[in-house]
């Protein structure tokens, strides 16, 4: 478990999101130096209320595709590329009072609050050293691997390859000098909304299971 994340690099996203609409901060969590380091795209309004990385809908899902494997939430680490939930503001009618209200749902992070929390994430990874990393969807998979890298394409499949990491000046991305082992998978929000890729999902994590016995 990370007990803190260095100060300075929690003052340098501070920084860079001024003005963006982000809120919490749920830190990742779970075993250093683990087979697997899961990392989604950003907490969502539960994991802000109870501050635990997918505790919510999408996280029950995760949980039983890691726990067909073999796998707990103990035993893995668990993170996302953006550590605040990115919202944005509704204004609707109150179905009973008529009054137009204020609503702040979820939405998928800018690239501009990827690249801020780029340096964060360099650290985590490099301080919880799994054997594989796991991008669900195609959030965390570009921010890895860059914007051509598509989950389509490349869920289920394990892969030996440089990654991108922040540059010299935190202002882009250069990839690493060094590869590391990814399987990237659909976020598990995706049988949320088509529960049609059920059946790949389960194959991609049973395949996972299968290839990670040759790290151990
Ligand atoms: N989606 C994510 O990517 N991360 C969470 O923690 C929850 C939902």
């Amino acid at each position: 478990m990370i007990a803190e994340y260095p100060p300075e690099l929690l003052a340098e996203v501070k920084e860079k999101t001024i003005g963006c609409r982000l809120t919490g901060f749920t830190p990742g969590q779970g075993l250093l130096e683990p087979d697997l380091m899961l990392v989604g795209e950003a907490p969502g309004r539960h994991e802000e209320q109870v501050n635990i990385p997918f505790s919510g809908a999408s996280g029950q899902e995760l949980m039983g595709f890691i726990e067909s494997i073999g796998y707990s939430r103990s035993t893995v680490y668990i993170t996302s590329v953006v550590r605040q939930r990115p919202y944005s503001i509704k204004k609707v009618r109150d179905k009973k009072t008529g009054e137009i209200i204020e609503k702040y749902p979820n939405r998928t992070p800018t690239k501009k609050e990827v690249l801020a929390f780029a340096p964060l994430f360099d650290w985590e990874l490099a301080t919880v050293k799994p054997s594989v990393i796991v991008p669900l969807g195609n959030t965390a998979l570009q921010r890895l691997l860059g914007r051509k890298a598509n989950i389509g394409e490349l869920h289920g499949q394990l892969l030996h390859e440089p990654i991108q990491h922040a540059n010299h000046d935190h202002d882009g991305y250069q990839m690493t000098r060094e590869k590391y082992w990814l399987m990237p998978m659909y976020h598990p929000a995706a049988v949320l909304y088509a529960r049609r890729l059920e059946p790949t999902i389960k194959a991609d994590w049973q395949r996972l299971g299968q290839q990670i016995k040759r790290f151990k």
